[in-house]
């Protein structure tokens, strides 16, 4: 379980991570930051595309730098969304990222909502991905 100085960094990362958002379609910039079991952190922004079905959302960028250096447990994930001219709001992961964390991350995982405050909305994966389809399916 991170603690609560952990979660106040990596909302703080994800904030961060957010800068280097390649959003020129939507002008929506998203940037992320898990947490792996070993206490690192990896970060990742929305990256589009002209063709936009290309695109991919700044949570999964995240995870797949973690994955791409070895990293598969982990304990948690900050997001920071908001449109490039306007506030942070809380920015709930897609549906698609949804899945993407339930590959790795076991239902107590936490995702945390950042809108840059104190105010840091906490849920798990089983609360946003109830009865979801995953590797032990396959097993
Ligand atoms: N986006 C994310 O990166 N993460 C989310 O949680 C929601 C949406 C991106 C995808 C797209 O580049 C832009 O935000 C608008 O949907």
């Amino acid at each position: 379980m991170p603690t609560n100085i952990q979660i106040s960094e990596l909302c703080q990362a994800a904030v961060y991570a957010r800068n280097k958002s390649y959003s020129p379609y939507s002008h929506f910039r998203v940037g992320a930051a898990v947490l792996t079991s070993d206490g690192n952190v990896y970060t990742g922004t929305n990256v589009e595309n002209a063709a936009y079905g290309p695109s991919v959302c700044a949570e999964r960028v995240a995870i797949f730098n973690a994955v791409s250096d070895g990293k598969r447990d982990f304990e948690a994930i900050a997001i920071a969304g908001g449109p490039s001219n306007g506030a942070l709001q809380f920015c709930p992961p897609c549906g698609v990222c949804r899945q993407v964390l339930a590959e790795f991350c076991k239902p107590n995982f936490l995702i945390l909502l950042t809108d840059g405050s104190e105010d840091v909305k906490r849920y798990t994966l089983a609360k946003l991905l109830p009865e979801s389809f995953g590797p032990d399916n396959l097993k």
